[in-house]
């Protein structure tokens, strides 16, 4: 499936919303959520290690290498390696970030991996991890054949689609979930925190809607490898 439109002014607006996540979450966590902190006698502040490192490194990194190909002027060969460099960044942030999740709750003496938003980020991170390293062994070293490699690339873009559509799902529902148990301790759920909270998880389900669009779209100069013929 290759629709008849270009993906690249798509990718400028993905990159907006992108920043707008970005400054978005981190205004939360240090302004309305004190900070952010690997050690701390205040547990909350590795916590808020968790929704920045998903929204920054799982979503916007994961998105903006899926994008690389729609919005790079490079050559493939080039495309490729930035690809894969920013998915390996995007999946080390997305770990150290679970890692910040299990810690806080170690840390409070809170069950782990209770919630379906647990159970979906862990199977999430195995499977970006599973698409990356077979990715990595067929398109890249030590690289399958031209017809097994032609043969993997649909399955490699629908699995892709189908794992960073899921992602940007559970980083909505994580947010409310931590957004539920907050006006559960009180916060107002039509006050000004309520609804950067609420307004985060808008701009990250469109920033996904755009990296999806644009891995439909034409690549600014047909290449072998762009993601377009899906
Ligand atoms: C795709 C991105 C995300 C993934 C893969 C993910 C994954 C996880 C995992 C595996 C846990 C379990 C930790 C444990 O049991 O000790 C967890 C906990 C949690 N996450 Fe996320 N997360 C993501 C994004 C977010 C975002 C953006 C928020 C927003 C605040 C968030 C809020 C929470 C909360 C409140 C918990 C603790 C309660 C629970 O275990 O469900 N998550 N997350």
């Amino acid at each position: 499936m290759a629709l008849e439109f270009r993906a690249l002014p798509l990718t400028f607006l993905a990159h907006a919303l992108a920043i707008a996540g970005a400054v978005m979450v981190l205004v939360w966590v240090l302004y309305y959520r004190g900070g952010m902190a690997w050690e701390a006698a205040n547990k909350n502040l590795i916590f808020n290690l968790h929704p920045f490192l998903m929204l920054f490194g799982l979503i916007i990194i994961g998105g903006e290498a899926i994008m690389s190909y729609k919005s790079l002027p490079l050559k493939k060969e080039v495309k490729k390696l930035i690809h894969l460099v920013l998915h390996a960044i995007a999946i080390i942030l997305g770990c150290v970030g679970i890692a910040a999740a299990f810690k806080n709750h170690n840390e409070s003496n809170i069950a782990n991996l209770y919630s379906l938003h647990s159970w979906l980020g862990i199977t999430i991170i195995s499977l970006y991890g599973i698409q990356w390293i077979y990715g990595f062994l067929v398109f890249f070293y030590p690289k399958g054949s031209p017809t097994l490699r032609s043969e993997c690339l649909p399955w490699h873009v629908l699995f892709g689609i189908f794992v960073y559509i899921l992602a940007v799902g559970n980083a909505a529902l994580g947010f409310l979930e931590k957004l539920t148990f907050l006006e559960s301790s009180g916060i107002a759920k039509y006050g000004s925190e309520a609804l950067l909270v609420n307004f985060t998880a808008v701009v990250t389900v469109l920033y996904g809607a755009f990296v999806i669009l644009s891995v439909l779209g034409q690549a600014p100069v047909e290449d072998d490898d762009s993601y377009s013929a899906i």
